[in-house]
């Protein structure tokens, strides 16, 4: 068969496309896969409604009521593309330990190989996006450019909310800018005549990153973090290369981060503000922690969300650590969320939303589980009819676990007025916090920068349906970037503790390290702590911490805070109580450091010796206390 060039395919590029290696690429990835048409997004809002009311003539979307959900649209995807695929993600650097035992991997040349027959003639009868898009905000010099190449008008849809997307890209990357290109498809060529279906993908999946060439090639999924590449794949995967290649670069640079973190504002009533940056795994808490709002008893508190997933931080001319949120929307799950527990969200889903996986009602509008009372029926996220009964019956659930909104961070009222700001807001203190029914207690501070980098890199946390296999285990998740790292991650355990060592050498004051866990249980099988808005009586501590006010209670591995020193107002939880979450259980802590003997025998052959000797430090100070 002829190739899409030769029958006349018009691959033209728009006036306002002017970068030469972006012109040749373009050129050489449609003669790879072959699609019908080449379409360059220019962002603008018809654009959107454009490929909108296409995904609704196509079956991927739903519009929702107007009145109810205003300028909004739900996806069903297919039941086998309904999370990120870590078994499928590959980190395709030259040498196999600059990946590390952590990642897949595959030398360059054989992964190459690999994709080649896959992608050849890939997109065959589908349009091909070009969809530019900028980490962080347009022209400021912490942001990044990518250029994504998809088969999916959903994505394309997807991308403008998540991301800076459009034409004003091109101004930006000119002639010569620099970009990191995104290749996707869904894996789904359509043969002449031969219908659609409403979530093409294919059983074969790879995530595949070449962090040498800073290249990223997705195959075979259109979900979440698969597909959306400027997001896992690029602000995290290829940025935290990115930044550590920095600190080895010119003499004096530091490098900077890209982390799994939220990045919250906290307003005393006093008017004095604090920035905190907070990494918990996939579906553990980010989005809810960083649009809280402070409970009964905290009036005058206000917390302000800068991000909810992703942090890029570097040190300032000041020599703290200032983070941006590169995104410009929130991917969020949607089961869980209500009025109580995150009325900001609530709020921000009130129009103007691509909801994924989530339920329809019979009034075309959304349910999902822990929204509110369940509807007397609706349509579930499978397109079958579902009442309470069925799913009593059956265990069917109305939305799928990882049901998910794409919405713009401008739809959060708690937005804060720096999300924008490409200076970023300077860092007082990091959290980092797993999902552990047991043994973690509620809130930890580290004794100093290097203890804290070995509990966050010792941090294990229970799967959650953020990722494609079984939920509820307990794994190692180091900085909750276990699935995120681009590169070995002893050497991100070495990029973070030099990084402290430099910034503190300089005189500079380095955030304070802390460690949570809100999902400890009681006997009854239910959470202890209440969560969610209550989750301000730890962060006030924290900043009581900051500002030098309690004196916690030192133990093994930091300190804690006593019953007294948490701000008990208009909430009922009693000192036994507070005791089941605080609490430390010596047996299980002897486990718990046999993990972190095992994470560490895993990656011996890299791994900073100072987080062997804190290790030994710490199992002293529990075998003497
Ligand atoms: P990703 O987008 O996957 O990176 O996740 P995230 O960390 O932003 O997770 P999110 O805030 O969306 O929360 C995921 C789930 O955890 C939801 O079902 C929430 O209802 C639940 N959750 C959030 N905060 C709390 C909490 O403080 N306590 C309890 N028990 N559950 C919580
Ligand atoms: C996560 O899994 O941590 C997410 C969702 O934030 S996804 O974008 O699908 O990766
Ligand atoms: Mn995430």
């Amino acid at each position: 068969m002829n190739s899409p060039v030769m029958q006349g395919l018009n691959l033209q590029t728009p006036a306002f496309v002017k970068n030469a290696r972006l012109i040749a690429w373009v050129a050489d990835m449609v003669a790879l896969c072959k699609p019908e048409r080449v379409y360059w997004c220019d962002g603008s809002q018809q654009e959107y409604d454009r490929l909108c009311q296409q995904l609704v003539d196509a079956g991927t979307f739903r519009k929702l009521d107007p009145v109810k959900r205003p300028g909004s649209y739900l996806a069903w995807s297919d039941p086998n593309d309904v999370a990120r695929v870590e078994d499928r993600t590959f980190i395709c650097s030259r040498n196999k330990d600059d990946a590390g035992p952590t990642n897949n991997w595959m030398a360059p040349g054989e992964m190459r190989a690999t994709l080649q027959p896959l992608f050849d003639g890939c997109m065959k009868g589908r349009t091909m996006y070009v969809v530019p898009f900028s980490m962080g905000p347009l022209g400021s010099p912490i942001a990044h450019i990518g250029i994504e190449l998809s088969d999916s008008p959903y994505v394309a849809v997807n991308m403008r909310i998540m991301t800076r997307m459009g034409k004003a890209v091109y101004d930006v990357l000119g002639v010569d800018g620099e970009f990191v290109p995104c290749l996707h498809t869904v894996g789904a060529p359509l043969e002449p005549g031969q219908k659609d279906v409403s979530w093409p993908c294919n059983k074969t999946k790879y995530i595949v990153h070449y962090p040498e060439t800073r290249e990223i090639w997705s195959y075979g999924s259109g979900y979440g973090g698969n597909a959306l590449l400027g997001k896992k794949c690029f602000a995290l995967r290829i940025a935290s290369v990115m930044g550590r290649q920095e600190a080895n670069g010119p003499a004096g640079s530091l490098g900077w981060l890209a982390e799994h973190m939220l990045i919250l504002g906290v307003t005393n009533p006093q008017g004095k503000k604090y920035h905190v940056a907070a990494a918990f795994p996939s579906a553990c808490g980010k989005t809810n922690f960083a649009m809280m709002i402070p409970p009964k008893g905290f009036e005058g508190w206000k917390v302000t969300t800068i991000g909810d997933d992703i942090a890029w931080i570097k040190p300032g001319a000041d020599g703290r650590l200032h983070a941006i949120n590169p995104e410009a929307g929130y991917f969020g799950v949607a089961p869980g969320t209500n009025e109580q527990t995150n009325p900001n969200c609530m709020a921000s889903l009130d129009k103007n939303v691509i909801f994924t996986n989530v339920a329809l009602t019979d009034d075309g509008d959304v349910w999902w589980e822990g929204m509110s009372a369940p509807p007397a029926h609706a349509i579930d996220w499978q397109g079958k009819d579902w009442t309470p009964q069925i799913g009593k019956d059956t265990g069917a659930k109305a939305a799928h676990p990882n049901a998910r909104f794409t919405v713009a961070a401008t739809n959060n009222p708690a937005l804060d007025e720096a999300w924008d700001d490409p200076k970023g807001v300077p860092i007082d203190a990091f959290i980092f916090g797993g999902r552990r029914s047991t043994t973690v207690p509620l809130v930890t501070e580290a004794q100093d920068w290097v203890e804290g980098v070995y509990m966050a890199a010792t941090m294990g946390s229970e799967t959650t349906a953020a990722i494609v296999g079984q939920v509820g285990v307990v794994r190692r998740d180091p900085f909750a970037m276990l699935p995120f790292i681009g590169y070995n991650m002893s050497d991100y355990f070495q990029h973070w503790l030099t990084l402290g060592r430099k910034l503190e050498a300089s005189g500079a004051k380095l955030p304070r390290i802390f460690t949570t866990n809100w999902f400890r249980k009681g006997a009854d099988g239910k959470f202890v702590w209440p969560g969610y808005g209550e989750n301000m009586r730890v962060l006030k501590w924290m900043i009581d911490r900051l500002e030098g006010k309690v004196p916690g209670t030192r133990h093994a591995f930091g300190i804690s805070p006593s019953y007294g020193e948490l701000n008990w107002e208009g909430l009922k939880f009693s000192a036994e109580q507070f005791e089941q979450v605080i609490g430390i259980d010596r047996a299980a802590w002897a486990k718990e450091l046999q993990l972190h003997e095992e994470l560490f025998e895993q990656l011996a052959s890299r791994l900073p010796p100072e987080l062997k000797t804190t290790k030994a430090r710490i199992e002293q100070r529990l075998g003497s206390s």
